[in-house]
């Protein structure tokens, strides 16, 4: 029987991470063939670990704030014969991702416009510099198919309370970055529309990693299903997006947070 992803090769950024580390496994579970990229460290070591023996697998270092690197390693892949139909913007600096570098959590008075535009970064240019390599490499040669990570806090404001106490906070640049993102796949769609390329955003809910009986209980209580979502539920929407059966969607949100944006 044909597996879902089939046919597909997944590009993805920051795919160490809690959910690109379960996009990896389960497409290539799915059939798919995965470039994996993510900085330098421990999440890109585990993969490595984990996959590196698959021939459907491939791994590469890459910043994706750092322009001549998204240039070059776009390049490599291809002349290493790998042909991306799919693109996941997946990297982001999140606040799990500040917690476990031991960074602080300022408030927002005192937030520098540094730490904002270091996210901003991240979270927002890289993702425009990743679009733009595709389409100055792929777009127009075959069908593709872009997707754009936002967040549940991407048109909901963050409920600042829940992190009272918490080790970790929800922090302005990242709530912006992720509006900014959507801003990009709507945009684009358009754009790209006539040259079989589609875009679109998913929106993940909050996902369990870890969190205390405490913090679930108090984002349970806004989520219509009064629970946080595991990684494979996500991954479970973002193999559909990455498939072929979604090639009649494009520009739009997908939320798959248990109910939290329909309150
Ligand atoms: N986990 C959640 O609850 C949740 C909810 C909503 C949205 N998201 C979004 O899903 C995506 C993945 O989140 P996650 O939970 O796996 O986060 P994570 O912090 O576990 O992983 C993020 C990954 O991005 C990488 N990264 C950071 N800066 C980078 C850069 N400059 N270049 C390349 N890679 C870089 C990190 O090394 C890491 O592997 C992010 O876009 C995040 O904002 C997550």
């Amino acid at each position: 029987m044909d597996k879902q992803l089939d046919g597909r090769t997944v590009f993805i950024t920051g795919s160490g991470g809690v959910l690109g580390s379960t996009y990896v496994r389960r497409m290539l579970a799915a059939g798919a063939k995965v470039v994996a990229t993510d900085l330098e460290g421990a999440r890109a070591d585990g993969l490595m670990e984990r996959h590196g023996d698959d021939p459907n697998f491939g791994f590469y270092h890459m910043d994706v704030g750092d322009e001549d690197q998204v240039t070059e390693i776009f390049k490599r892949v291809m002349a290493d014969g790998w042909q991306p139909n799919v693109v996941l913007n997946n990297a982001a600096i999140t606040g799990e991702m500040l917690m476990g570098a031991g960074k602080p959590f300022p408030d927002f008075a005192d937030t520098t416009v540094a730490d904002f535009e270091r996210t901003m970064r991240t979270n927002l240019t890289g993702a425009f510099m990743v679009a733009r390599q595709m389409d100055r490499d792929i777009v127009g040669k075959y069908p593709c198919a872009l997707i754009n990570v936002a967040s549940m806090y991407a048109l909901n404001g963050a409920h600042h309370p829940i992190y009272e106490g918490m080790p970790f906070k929800n922090f302005s640049a990242y709530g912006v970055s992720k509006a900014g993102i959507h801003g990009l796949t709507v945009w684009l769609a358009g754009y790209w529309a006539q040259r079989d390329a589609t875009v679109n955003t998913i929106s993940p809910g909050a996902v369990f990693n870890g969190h205390s009986e405490e913090f679930q209980k108090r984002v349970g209580e806004l989520i219509m299903q009064n629970r946080m979502a595991q990684p494979d539920e996500i991954a479970d929407v973002m193999l559909f997006l990455s498939s072929a059966q979604a090639g009649h969607m494009t520009g739009q949100m997908v939320n798959v947070d248990g109910g939290f944006s329909a309150w």
